[in-house]
């Protein structure tokens, strides 16, 4: 017989240790081996709905799941759901119902001949009280190839519920592009619940802006065909808006009869809102450049007053902004990977209420809300810097630079014009000093406005200039 010498042994057990790790490790779905990973939309406390994509279409999928707890205890599941497509497309979905609620679920997607091809991947049902943390992103535009920068920060992030996107997901309503958010997205939706709205650029065909826009059908298979919807967490309520329409043959933008055609259901939303609402827009009702807001939206924007909301997330304008308007906060989050655009044209107005913006700073919004104590936590960090608009390298910022900070009321009182925190420091407005990073709180509990906790010159389009704050990985 032969003996294996101490040295053949090492050998054999490295390359054994070599084959296994190539057995175990999930080929990465990007759509480049045929499959997009899996991503988890339409989450509630007790329901989520699992989505993947395959080239070539097949049967016999099933989704296994089971509470981390007892993943983890067990290394294996107690639940299992077929596709109940039969003859399903590209896209599966699979409804997983009758879950608990504030619970962290893992799940694996296989079927006979792929097993091994998707990874175990989590997501956490919404709670039924107690604070929680999303994520805002808009503008990715994936094919651009700026949003891996943003999606790999977030897949660092800890703690987090659901990202919150605004649209344009890729820059045409095309497989090939559509695979792109997907593949650098994989890590970012690989732990977090994915909740949409619908831009403009979903209605893009291959030749770009030109009409007749597409179905969207990329964004209505991944993501579900209903394209104004909300939902409630820990009894704050998120709504969803359609704002591009895509009759409208400058480039889907808004128009006043879309707008108003949601405006009764958008006002019921915000009627009944439990303790406080979000909501989110592809469009900005305000943003740089226009001195007043966007007329097309104007039904929204008197409901939004009407019925203060807690704050305004919206995109399209490739670059980051914040406003205060009567109090409102409202967030151009348009920063995740499009072609940036200037915010220092001169001779474009400074609309009322604008307080920050920056360019050229791949990032994302932080948003932790505690209803107990009636208080939101909104961080903007910065993860990636460019040297030019379209540049599609970046200097990549580890850990992500906090670059504004702001703490609001879930449910305030309006505050009058006067009490716009963060009037007239744009840059336009002062172009001497840079404009400001604003760490400021929007208001007490009771709405009180108190501004400016600290108040440093930042330039906008360099990060060495900003304040930094070290953050702590999470
Ligand atoms: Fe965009």
């Amino acid at each position: 017989m032969m003996r294996m010498t101490g040295k053949s042994s090492v050998m054999e057990a490295a390359l054994l240790i070599l084959v296994c790790s190539v057995c175990i490790v999930p080929v990465l779905a990007d759509g480049s081996n045929g499959y997009w990973d899996p991503w988890v939309t339409g989450t509630t406390t007790t329901s989520a709905t699992i989505t993947w994509w395959q080239e070539s279409p097949g049967s016999g999928w099933t989704v296994q799941y089971a509470t981390a707890g007892y993943y983890d205890t067990y290394g294996t599941f107690d639940h299992t759901v077929p596709d109940p497509d039969p003859n399903p497309d590209n896209f599966h979905h699979v409804d997983l119902t009758g879950l608990e609620p504030g619970t962290t679920y893992r799940y694996l997607v296989g079927s006979p001949g792929t097993n091994g091809v998707f990874p175990v991947r989590s997501f956490q049902t919404f709670p039924a009280s107690g604070p929680f943390t999303f994520i805002v992103i808009s503008d990715t535009h994936a094919n651009e190839q700026r949003f891996r920068y943003v999606a790999d920060a977030i897949s660092n992030e800890k703690d987090v519920l659901f990202i919150l996107d605004g649209g344009d997901y890729a820059s045409r309503d095309n497989e090939t592009e559509w695979a792109d958010y997907f593949t650098y997205g994989s890590g970012m939706l690989a732990n977090y619940s994915l909740m949409t709205a619908i831009g403009n650029h979903e209605y893009h065909n291959d030749a770009g802006d030109n009409l007749p826009p597409t179905e969207a059908y990329e964004y209505s298979n991944a993501y579900g065909n209903v394209l104004n919807y909300s939902f409630d967490c820990s009894g704050v309520r998120f709504i969803v808006m359609d704002s591009p329409d895509p009759l409208n043959p400058d480039d889907e933008n808004p128009t006043p009869a879309h707008a108003e055609s949601q405006a009764a259901w958008l006002e019921d939303r915000l009627a009944s809102s439990p303790s406080g609402t979000f909501v989110i827009h592809h469009h900005p009702v305000w943003t740089h450049g226009h001195a007043t807001a966007d007329a097309a939206l104007q039904s929204w924007e008197t409901l939004f007053h009407e019925y203060p909301v807690s704050a305004d997330f919206a995109g399209h304008i490739h670059t980051y902004q914040r406003f205060s308007v009567d109090g409102i906060p409202y967030f151009v989050v348009a920063n995740a990977g499009g072609g940036f655009v200037t915010l220092t044209d001169d001779g474009k107005p400074t609309p009322p209420g604008y307080v920050y913006g920056s360019t050229k700073q791949l990032g994302y919004l932080r948003v932790t809300v505690d209803p107990a104590n009636n208080t939101a936590t909104a961080d903007e960090y910065y993860v990636a810097s460019l040297q030019d608009y379209n540049a599609t390298t970046a200097t990549v910022l580890n850990p992500p630079l906090l670059a504004d900070h702001l703490v609001f009321p879930l449910k305030g009182t309006l505050q009058t014009p006067a009490g716009n925190a963060g009037s007239g420091t744009s840059p336009a407005a002062n172009p001497g000093g840079g404009s400001p990073l604003r760490i400021t709180s929007l208001g007490s509990p009771a709405g009180n406005v108190m501004t400016a906790l600290l108040n440093r010159s930042l330039s906008d389009l360099h990060p060495r200039h900003a304040l930094r704050v070290p953050v702590s990985p999470r």
